[in-house]
């Protein structure tokens, strides 16, 4: 049994985030997701997530792919979370290619190319324009 482990804030949720989270869950036999917090986005982002935090965990726990969530409540505590968890493989989009090899002592890492020409940022963007 392969536990795969990945993390997101998964807000307003895309083809992207389903693209990454399906081939994350084909690369071993169970996958859990950490989802951010609202209140680590406004650190991170000085703003909120437009779906609130019950909602984005509620959607990425309803996905077929998806066994299991739990709250990702700091960036610092990834070691810990894939130790509670005990995954065998960190997965993150290669936007983030490298940033996560120090995690290798603890588990594979693998970095998934991210689905071309979309993002939250940029679906807002859009949306705002549109308005
Ligand atoms: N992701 C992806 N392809 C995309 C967008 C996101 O594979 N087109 C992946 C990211 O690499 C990450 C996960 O989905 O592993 C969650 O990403 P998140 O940052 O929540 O989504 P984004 O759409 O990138 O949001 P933002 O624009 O706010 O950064």
């Amino acid at each position: 049994m392969r536990t795969v482990i990945t993390f997101g804030t998964f807000d307003v949720f895309h083809i992207g985030h389903l693209n990454i989270l399906k081939r994350a869950r084909d690369l071993g036999d169970k996958l859990v997701v950490g989802v951010s917090t609202d209140a680590l986005n406004f650190k991170k982002k000085n703003r909120y997530p437009i779906y609130r935090e019950e909602d984005r965990l509620a959607i990425i726990a309803g996905l077929s792919c998806v066994d299991g969530v739990f709250r990702e409540e700091s960036l610092e505590w990834k070691g810990q979370y894939i130790r509670e968890q005990k995954a065998d493989i960190l997965v993150m989009g290669d936007d983030w290619a490298g940033k996560f090899d120090v995690f290798k002592e603890l588990c594979e890492v693998v970095y998934l190319p991210r689905t071309a020409d979309i993002s939250t940022t940029e679906l807002l963007a859009g949306i705002r324009a549109a308005s």
